[in-house]
């Protein structure tokens, strides 16, 4: 893709944010110019019309997580949501028990949430993960008290795409009477999800992830077997039946809402496989150019969409600016040491991977033969142990 000046920009930070869909462009507009009713309007056509597409993208949204429309609560975006679930079932739960299990993997959304809560006296377990990055079951079951009222833990991380095993979560919440929230933001149209067969009671989601507008999310909160209950962190009005007041953000719901129906037919159309190939192909394109590079996070249980690699030897920021006309998202481990995010997505085409290879391979080459930690590992030297003071 081209920016304004003409210049090549790739995009591969679709783990970040996404480029709308111009098909959920579409389906909003005419609720900024001419549908602009309040969906709580009950006395004219305006409002009937607006809370229409407002039940309408509810259906959508539910659908895309097998749930019941009556069970989706629309927020503000993910962010939200993981503090509704949080906060609210800590509040509504408070007499049942104080113990929440999540992991240090989590989102910020999830851990200073979750932090807000300890400095509030409730107690939190914090399981590892292994190098894989995912959690132990037998650990999580250990973990349970009498006193454990949630366990939220993600379906997919947003750094190493990592997907977690959300049925046996599930189960094992069953099993011992305690409430499942995911933050499934990364999950929702790379990998199939039902809130039923996996046993989920609280589940966030996020528009802007999926090709949607930003500033727009929900929770759901399973209604049936059992019945959940968030505490109101929202007060006002008494929208989305109570859970969350304010006045609808009726253009970006029905947004949310096309953008949840078009990320179930990547699933059945093939386009996540699409995708998956060439993520593939990204992957092997850098494992047989640039020696050196390794996967983080496991590769067999993971979203097809994100490739997460560290490059020894190179150095982040020279690395981020040598490749400046490819967004990706970097985390830097060490001097010699830098890990890139690849996010790739709909409108991501082969043509776009064989070039990222191409200036990849290029860069990580030349990089390399600037630095002297290469050539000492080069002549077989463990950097790790020398001494850099010369004593
Ligand atoms: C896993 C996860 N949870 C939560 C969020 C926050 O979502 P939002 O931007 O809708 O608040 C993000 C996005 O950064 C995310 O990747």
């Amino acid at each position: 893709m081209k920016s304004e000046n003409g210049e090549r920009r790739i995009y591969l930070d679709n783990n970040a944010t996404t480029r709308c869909d111009p098909r959920v462009v579409e389906a909003m507009l005419p609720f900024f110019t001419e549908k602009y009713g309040n969906s709580a309007s009950r006395n004219h056509g305006f409002g009937w019309e607006a809370e229409e597409a407002v039940e309408k993208a509810r259906t959508q949204v539910a659908a895309v997580i097998g749930a019941d429309a009556k069970e989706i609560v629309f927020t503000s975006g993910a962010t939200e949501a993981d503090n509704l679930a949080l906060k609210g079932v800590a509040e509504m739960y408070r007499e049942k028990g104080d113990h929440i299990i999540s992991v240090p993997t989590e989102h910020k959304a999830i851990i200073d949430t979750a932090k807000h809560l300890e400095s509030l006296g409730l107690k939190v377990t914090w399981l590892p993960v292994d190098k894989e990055g995912l959690i132990d079951l037998d650990e999580l079951r250990r973990s349970i008290t009498e006193k454990t009222i949630l366990i939220s833990v993600m379906a997919v991380n947003n750094e190493v795409g990592v997907i977690q095993p959300l049925a046996e979560i599930g189960k094992i919440a069953a099993e011992k009477g305690v409430l499942f929230h995911t933050d499934a933001v990364q999950a929702v149209g790379k990998i199939p999800i039902d809130v039923n067969a996996m046993g989920i009671h609280l589940l966030s989601m996020s528009g802007h992830k999926i090709y949607g507008p930003k500033g727009i999310g929900a929770l759901y909160v399973r209604r049936r077997n059992p019945r959940v209950r968030v505490s109101i962190q929202m007060h006002g009005g008494g929208h989305e039946r109570g859970y969350r007041s304010g006045t609808l953000a009726v253009p970006l719901i029905v947004g949310f809402g096309k953008a949840c129906e078009l990320a179930a037919e990547d699933l059945s159309s093939g386009e996540i496989e699409r995708v998956r190939k060439l993520r593939d192909r990204l992957l092997d394109g850098i494992r047989a150019r640039v020696p050196e590079s390794y996967v983080n996070g496991s590769l067999t249980r993971r979203a097809p969409n994100n490739l997460n690699i560290s490059f020894a030897y190179v150095e982040g920021e020279s690395l981020l600016m040598g490749i400046n006309d490819i967004a990706v998202s970097s985390g830097s481990e060490d001097l010699a040491h830098t890990s890139i995010r690849f996010g790739l997505g709909r409108f991501t085409t082969e043509e776009e991977v064989d070039y990222t290879i191409e200036r990849l391979s290029g860069i990580v080459s030349r990089l390399r033969e600037l630095s002297p930690l290469w050539e000492m590992a080069q002549e077989g030297i463990d950097i790790t142990k020398v001494n850099w003071q010369g004593h």
